[in-house]
């Protein structure tokens, strides 16, 4: 089967390289001409644990190819999924779907066959309705089905996501859209993948309730997390103690710093902006969302408490250790280092920072902090050590170096990948999440 992915960014490239993978005939198809050059370098657009392979892999085998012309891409595909980027418009918070309306357009007017148009792209609901609108305008005089098909990709591990997925959801009008969408996901269905179809606006709005619930999940324990602070609890015994009730589940139950990323929280507003235009206010997102923002810089307050509180930081060195929003990428979208480096910054700290691979995209977001080539080079001379991202690289520090090169063994880890009492039994001064 030939399917051709439309938008060669992060989701269209992992979901283009896994159909590849798995023996269709995929290809990518983006507007941007350097992009495409490089991938046909073998040089990918974004970093992910073994993406660069898997697109070598299937190249080399012919299944996958890049294109910068869509006509010529879409002629014989038999599923064409739109996976371009819908970032939060300026200004409302709604999300923005351009690119989407646009390639919506532009396929209309080039198919050469009878094709299922796949939206993966995180649309509003109601979105689906108005591609087909845009589909029929177009004046097409194939048979086409609009479908929407979700994503569920977690940065760093999209690839295991894609090919083990807990669920694949579906949601089609018709028995033609239903049809090409079984055969696109058969090698799924034999590896047991459970299938869900549902009406399409049911489908759209299952990705934004998912991913609004998951951040109320973060939230919830991030204010577990302060409560314990005050009452003298420890949250990961409280995380391990509810999350062994099956109805609660054990997941996305870490306390840190908030949550950023390019999904929660351009879809969190999306989902509010829906329920606003419908009149059915979603006051519990409303609450996550406030909870979450502000809790980014109250991070950076906390660092600030370890050196001496607003007044007494001035002058002070913090090192910054882990930029991006979570590990294992370099994605810095709305992630809470640049709030805690913010706050510190304009408290007149002087912040020096190392993250494994963030930097380059961390850089002209954080302009007036110091980028270091290893972690011990940011730590040289610093009042604290903050730890903002989990990377496996910061969980054995070499603990005597960073005492000897720091000029205070202050430590505030906001991720708790240290244990307390043992730091302290190192000499550090040692705070992190809702531990005591
Ligand atoms: C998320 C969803 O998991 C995925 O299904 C969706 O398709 C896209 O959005 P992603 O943004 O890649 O994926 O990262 P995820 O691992 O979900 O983490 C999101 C944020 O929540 C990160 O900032 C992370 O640090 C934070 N988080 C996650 C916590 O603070 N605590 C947790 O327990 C889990």
């Amino acid at each position: 089967m030939k399917i051709a992915m439309v938008g060669s960014g992060y989701v269209g490239l992992v979901s283009g390289a896994c159909f590849a993978d798995f023996g269709h005939e995929v290809v990518c198809i983006d507007k941007d001409q350097s992009k495409i050059d490089r991938l046909h370098d073998g040089i990918m657009p974004i970093y992910e644990p073994g993406l660069d392979q898997l697109v070598a892999n299937n190249v080399k085998a012919g299944r996958l190819t890049f294109t910068t012309d869509l006509a010529e891409g879409i002629a014989g595909a038999s599923a064409i999924f739109i996976a371009v980027g819908t970032p939060s418009r300026r200004g409302d918070g709604h999300a923005d779907l351009s690119f989407v309306y646009a390639v919506a357009q532009e396929v209309g007017q080039n198919l050469s066959n009878e094709a299922v148009i796949v939206t993966k792209s995180t649309v509003p609901v109601g979105t689906g309705d108005e591609v087909e609108r845009i589909l029929r305008d177009s004046g097409t005089a194939h048979r086409v089905a609009v479908v929407s098909n979700p994503e569920f990709l977690r940065e760093g591990a999209a690839i295991d996501d894609f090919k083990r997925p807990d669920r694949i959801v579906i949601g089609a009008e018709d028995e033609f859209g239903r049809e090409v969408m079984r055969e696109v996901y058969r090698p799924l269905f034999l590896n047991e993948s459970p299938i869900l179809f549902t009406g399409r606006r049911t489908s759209e709005l299952i990705k934004y309730a998912a991913n609004a619930f998951l951040a109320t999940k973060i939230t919830f324990i991030n204010e577990m997390a302060d409560l314990c602070e005050k009452v003298g609890a420890n949250v990961q015994d409280v995380s391990r103690g509810i999350g062994m009730d099956n109805r609660i589940g054990s997941k996305f139950l870490h306390a840190g710093p908030g949550y950023g990323g390019s999904c929660f929280p351009k879809d969190t507003l999306a989902l509010l902006k829906t329920a606003e235009d419908y009149d059915s206010p979603t006051r519990i997102v409303e609450a996550v969302v406030k909870v979450n923002e502000s809790r980014k810089r109250a991070m950076g307050r906390k660092v600030l408490d370890a050196i001496g509180g607003h007044d007494g930081a001035r002058g002070k060195k913090v090192a910054l250790l882990g930029l991006t929003f979570k590990p294992n990428t370099d994605d810095m979208r709305d992630s809470p280092a640049i709030a805690v480096a913010q706050t510190l910054t304009d408290a007149g700290v002087e912040v020096a920072a190392y993250d494994p691979e963030g930097m380059d995209l961390a850089k002209p977001l954080m302009p007036d902090v110091t980028m270091c080539s290893d972690p011990y080079e940011a730590i040289e001379d610093a009042d604290a050590i903050a730890i903002v991202t989990e990377w496996d690289a910061f969980r054995a520090l070499d603990l005597a170096r960073v005492k000897s090169l720091a000029k205070a063994p202050v430590m505030v880890d906001l991720r708790n990948i240290y244990r307390p009492d043992d730091m302290r039994e190192r000499g550090f001064a040692y705070t992190s999440i809702g531990r005591g």
